[in-house]
Order: structure tokens, then sequence, then C-alpha cells
């Protein structure tokens, strides 16, 4: 399988270029831009992508690649492609010149083109393209020319044997000729065959899982969340009943969810082994009273681990031996750990269950190698139903961080009929697939107001609803009114307790998608 690595300059579209790759159906993987030839090697790459980045590569202890580096991939005729700070430091770094510029270039430019060459062939004499940058190449690296420029950058491309960049971002929407240029140096010049195929994944994950596991057992705990059904799935695909998948329902998901994973495993996939642990009195007891937001995700954490480790110890003593841990770890986790491995953070901590201290579990991952997108259509061909393998994201800690406040039964409830009406209606709108989430928070205010001809003090829902491609940033949905209006109404009309509804117009950064 031909593979594009992506050397990882510290961009924020990083994740995109290679998922952009991946749509044309070839194999990418992302490593750190000094991970050294050892690492380049053993991936055997037909061509290298060296991305985008926020530094200048005038500060001091910016991301450099190191020229050993660099020759050694020219030497080995792989094709080397820069991508705005990653086309600074090629040049830098191959005897050309880059310098400061006096202002920042960002947003759309137009491009005009010199020459074809190999690149840039097919596209057209001038083309919009997608600027972010502060410093600029004037001097291409030996042995390439300048073959684009702007008004105000006068190297925006350049071209050698086997040296390439561009100033600008082919990888965004912004620069509607970027997939034309990736693809010309993807299949062009690297020779890359489209030969990653989801169809094809699914049969080596298969073969691969009977493999690894053998005649052993894998326990797992699901969630009901695209990732680790998926995975579940596959995995049942492979070993069968030896798959033992662990529920806790800790009382905080939203409504009928518990009921309807349970159904759908049990009887739609027919998994034999899908154990329900209910653990909804102990959960809420524990939440009694903390409104901390990190108090509460701690609190949760700790007892889900607890919960599924005591669901172990048991399932350890019923069934004998059990080996393997499965997960539903996916690419961007395996990246993201692999580069802040010191300090993971809460949020993955308690997404991908920790293992049970004791227990000398080896774990099994068959999607670390997909993004989300790949993981649905593996899930669709796997036969998991669509309601499900295009659900939205919720978070580890369910509705307890989507409750501002302390949590109590009588708030969860609010909150989960109001978020029930919320997925009615955005779904009824056709809108459901389009956001990458809507739904209820529960305001700990109280506000008045009048139903028939009586006062009312009652409580407030704020309606969340994002668009996003990788929830790095977000943008709060521009919701026709009507959808708005039948959601409010509805609410106020509908679940007893709330008397007002508010709209959360806030982008991420600054806000997060969850309030808590
Ligand atoms: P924020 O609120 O940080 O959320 O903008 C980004 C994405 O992560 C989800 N999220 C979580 N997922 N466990 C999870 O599995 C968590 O503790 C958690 N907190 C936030 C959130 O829904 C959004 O999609």
């Amino acid at each position: 399988m031909d593979t594009i690595l992506i050397l990882d300059f510290g961009g924020q579209y990083t994740h995109l270029i290679s998922r952009r790759v991946r749509a044309m159906s070839v194999y990418t993987e992302i490593l750190p831009y000094d991970c050294g030839t050892e690492s380049i090697s053993k991936l055997h790459p037909s061509g290298v992508i060296l991305s985008g980045g926020p530094s200048s590569v005038y500060e001091k202890d910016s991301p450099k690649i190191e020229k050993e580096t660099v020759d050694w991939i020219s030497r080995n005729n792989i094709s080397l492609l820069g991508l705005c700070y990653g086309h600074q430091v090629l040049a830098q770094v191959l005897g050309g010149r880059v310098e400061k510029s006096r202002t920042k270039e960002y947003g759309k430019k137009e491009l005009a083109v010199a020459g074809a060459g190999r690149l840039l062939k097919g596209i057209g004499k001038t083309e919009t393209v997608w600027m972010s940058h502060g410093d600029h190449v004037v001097k291409p690296p030996k042995g390439c020319k300048a073959v684009a420029s702007t008004d105000s950058c006068p190297v925006a491309a350049y071209e050698g044997e086997n040296i390439f960049g561009v100033q600008f971002h082919p990888e965004v929407r912004h620069t509607p000729c970027g997939e034309k240029i990736l693809k010309n140096f993807v299949f062009e010049i690297c020779g890359c065959k489209p030969d990653w195929v989801i169809g094809d994944f699914i049969e080596k994950a298969v073969s691969g899982l009977k493999k690894e596991v053998g005649c052993e057992k894998v326990i797992m705990g699901l969630s009901g969340g695209v990732d680790s059904s998926v995975a579940a799935a596959l995995i049942h695909e492979a070993i069968g009943d030896r798959l033992h998948c662990v529920f806790v329902d800790h009382g905080l998901m939203r409504k009928n969810e518990a009921e309807e994973v349970e159904k759908l495993f049990m009887d739609h996939i027919g998994f034999k082994n899908f154990h329900v642990v209910n653990a909804q009195e102990e959960f809420m007891s524990r939440l009694e009273g903390v409104s901390d937001p990190e108090a509460k995700r701690k609190i949760i954490g700790e007892l889900f681990i607890r919960a599924f480790e005591k669901k172990t110890g048991e399932l350890l003593h019923e069934f004998g031996d059990i080996k393997f841990l499965g997960q539903g770890t996916i690419y961007p986790d395996r990246v993201e750990s692999a580069a802040t491995s010191k300090s993971a953070s809460v949020i993955k901590s308690h997404h991908n269950v920790a293992l049970p201290n004791d227990m000398k579990l080896k774990l099994v991952e068959p999607l670390n190698d997909l993004y989300k997108d790949e993981v649905r259509l593996v899930g669709e061909k796997l036969g998991l139903p669509r309601e499900l393998v295009r659900r939205q994201p919720f978070p580890g800690p369910g509705l307890a961080v989507r409750c501002l406040g302390a949590v109590t039964p009588e708030k969860i409830r609010m909150l989960r009929e109001a978020d029930a009406i919320i997925d009615e209606e955005i779904r009824k709108a056709d809108l459901y697939e389009k956001l990458w989430q809507s739904f209820a928070v529960f305001l700990p205010v109280k506000s008045v107001g009048v139903m028939g001809d009586a006062r009312t003090y009652e409580n407030v829902i704020a309606l969340r609803a994002v668009e996003s491609d990788d929830v790095m940033t977000a943008n709060w949905a521009k919701l026709p009114y009507e959808v708005l209006g039948a959601i409010s109404n509805r609410i106020v009309n509908e679940v007893r307790g709330i008397n007002r509804v508010v709209y959360d117009i806030t982008q991420k950064p600054p806000g997060t998608v969850e309030w808590e």
C-alpha cells in the first residue's frame, strides 16, 4: 500500500491535509517534524508533505527539519512538498531565502501561475488561493524555480526535480484548485496508486484481529458512541462471542439511549455477551451537591472505571481468562496522545477507558489508523444502522456536564426531555448530519414568565448547535428562525419546569462546545 507521510510542524490543518489525501484513497501517516530518518524509512513513503505551522523560521526555537533528513529523503527518490511554513522551511534548509514580511498575508489571494510545471499542471493562469503567513520565500531552494506569485509574495510556489513548495494552503476549501495540486503531487509526482480502500481495510483488520487474538477473549467498554460501537462490531466480526462488551449505564445518557444501545447490540447485531451494569443510583448519589465541573468529571471518570473493573472481575471469574482489552481509539487520538504523551488530557483519559491497574490486559485498537469519517464507513459496511453510525458525539460524562451546577434527577429529567425535543426538531429540519452537535444545556437560573394568566418562575434551557470539521474550532450554527421557534415553543410548552429558551451564539474558541 502506498503511503504519503506528513511531517507535522504544528499547523492547524495537518489532519486536514491527511484527510484530503485519504479521500483520494491513498494511505497517510502523520509524524512529528523531527522524527528522524529511521521512523521515516519504516513507513516506506512514496512522498513527504511538510505541514504548515504557527512559527517563523526566524524564531530561535522554531521547528526545523535537518538538512541530512531532507537529503536522505531526496537520495531515496522520495518527493517532498512543503506547504506554507513547510514551504519556507524547505527553502531555508536548501539554500533559498526567506524574508520577514512587513504585513501578514491572510485570506483569499490571486495567484499568478508562471509556468505549468508538474505540480501546478492543469490549473488556470490565475487562481484564488488561501494564504495565512507572515514570512515569505524570496529565493527558491537551489535547483528549484519559482512557478507562481501573488502581488506580495514573489515565490508563492516553487518546483525542482523532486522538491516542491507552495506558500498557500491547497488543503482548505477556500483554495478551489487545491485538490488538483495535491492530486498532481500524490499521483503524478509520487506515483501513488489509489489502493486505500475501506472494504479492503475491513478484510485486513478482521484477519489481523483473528491472528492477534487467537482463541483468547476480548473485553471492552461500550458507550454507544460511534467509535466504540464500530470497534466492537469489527472485533465481533473477527472473534464472535469471545467478545465481551460492558455497558455502564450511569443514568446520564440521552432519552432512551441506554435501552436503544442494549437492544441494538443484543437483538439487532446479536452480541451474546453484552453486559449491562446499572450504576445509576451510585452515580447520582456520588454527584449529589457537587457543582464544580472538574469535580463532576473526576467522580464520573472514577466511578466509571470502578464499575468497569468490577464487572471485568466478575466476568473473569465466570468466563475464565480474558487477555485483551478492546478500545475504539481512532487515528487523531493516536497522533495526539503520541504528541502529548506526557500530559494526556482529562477528555482522553475518560473517553478511552484506562486499563485496570492490576489486570494485565493487552490492548486491541482496530480503528487506530482511521479518521472518524472512515470509521463511519466501516460501521456502515458492517451493517450498523445509520442512526448509530451518524450519531453526533456525546461526552463521556454525559448529561452531567450539560446540567450546570449540582446534578439532581429532576434537573436531568428536564434536560433530557428538552434535549429529545431539540433532537427531533433538528432531524425534522434535515439538519442533524450537517451539524457537529446540537443539544440542550440546563442553566441553574430562574426567570419570570407568564403561562395562561399565571406568573411563572422557572428554569432556563440553552440551545447549543455548532458546525465544525474537527472540533478544534467550531462555529455556532445559523439555524433557521423557524427551527429555533419550533424548538423554543415545544420546550416551553412540553417540558414541565422550563419557561425560557436561549440560544448560545459563542464560537469556539473562545467558548468550548460543552458548557462544562
Ligand atoms: P469541548 O467542550 O472541549 O468539546 O469544545 C470538544 C468535543 O469533545 C466532546 N467532549 C467529550 N468527549 N469525554 C468525551 O468523550 C469528555 O469528557 C468530553 N468532553 C467534551 C464534546 O462533546 C465535543 O464534541
